[in-house]
């Protein structure tokens, strides 16, 4: 980072993948490299519009370019869905606290995830393989609304032939081509869907909040223990560093602290869903 942290590091937007009707991925080429860890985030300044906090969704053993996969929301998303190859950016991180990953060796971990929330828990996928001999199994539950909301489609159904990963995926409402799972992200966490071994495992969910809500829920139910839950709390942010108070969460900042918190953390605090 440099060494004042509100002054963006210029970066240039290499390419464009486009996932879904209103999620894309950017491939950006910051100055200097971005050294980042898992389920940290970086501001993304578009230049004219303003920054908005996003966590990368490429692996972290590549700090020369970073992939950010962002659905298209509002001001800063609506101007960067239509920049494109070569246009200028900024960015400012890495920001916030990892995934504790040495905490997870030896472990299980149940990944589970939601939309556009897959783009962290990708990242914390490569990381995870990158090393994948120190955990004891690795399994990702997805839910998107409909199979053509499903982001990284390409790669996540190369995926599921992978000795090494265990992947469901479920959408909300099927098509005709639909081969897989229907409902909601739940439906794939009962004990018909998932063989888990909760005493030994962690779990690892983000996603939008209400599924956020309800899948905490449901892992709680198979018995993993809120100490070994990782919640990544996106609240609305702007320094990312702990100066102005916009992302309090209780007695924490979600930028400084968090954005991931295990769930015995924030349990007890006011609309953690909200
Ligand atoms: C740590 C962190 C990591 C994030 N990572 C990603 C990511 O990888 N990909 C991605 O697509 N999005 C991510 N988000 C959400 C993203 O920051 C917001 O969608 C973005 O700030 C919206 O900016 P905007 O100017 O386009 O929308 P605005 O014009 O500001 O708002 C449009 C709508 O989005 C809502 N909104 C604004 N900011 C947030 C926010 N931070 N969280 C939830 N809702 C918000 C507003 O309430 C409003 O309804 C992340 C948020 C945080 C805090
Ligand atoms: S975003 Fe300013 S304190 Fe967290």
């Amino acid at each position: 980072m440099s060494c004042n942290p509100y002054m963006p590091v210029p970066a240039i937007l290499e390419k464009v993948i486009q996932e879904t009707s209103n999620i894309k991925t950017f491939l950006v080429r910051p100055a200097k490299p971005l050294v980042f860890k898992a389920g940290q985030f970086v501001e993304l300044t578009v230049p004219g519009t303003g920054e908005a906090p996003f966590t990368p969704s490429s692996s972290p053993a590549e700090s020369e370019k970073i992939e950010l996969t962002i659905m298209r929301v509002g001001k800063v998303t609506e101007k960067l869905h239509a920049l494109k190859p070569g246009a200028e950016l900024a960015v400012r991180g890495p920001l916030g606290q990892p995934y504790p990953l040495a905490k997870y060796h030896g472990k299980e971990i149940l990944i589970v995830g939601g939309g556009v929330g897959l783009a962290p828990l990708r990242a914390l996928l490569f990381a995870l393989l990158e090393e994948v001999d120190k955990y004891k199994k690795i399994i990702v539950r997805y839910g998107a609304r409909t199979p053509a909301d499903i982001v990284y489609r390409k790669a996540v159904e190369e995926s599921w032939g992978r000795k090494d990963l265990d992947v469901m995926i479920t959408v909300d409402k099927s098509d005709a081509d639909w081969k897989g799972n229907e409902g909601v992200v739940t439906t794939i966490l009962g004990p018909k869907k998932l063989t888990c071994n909760p005493g030994e495992g962690v779990a690892v969910v983000c996603g939008p909040p209400i599924m956020m809500k309800f899948a905490t829920l449901e892992i709680l139910k198979l018995g993993y223990a809120p100490e070994n839950i990782y919640l990544s709390m996106e609240k609305n942010m702007s320094c990312g560093i702990g100066k102005c108070g916009h992302c309090r969460l209780g007695p924490y900042y979600a930028c400084k602290d968090g954005p991931v918190f295990t769930y015995d953390r924030v349990k007890n605090l006011n609309k953690i869903w909200d």
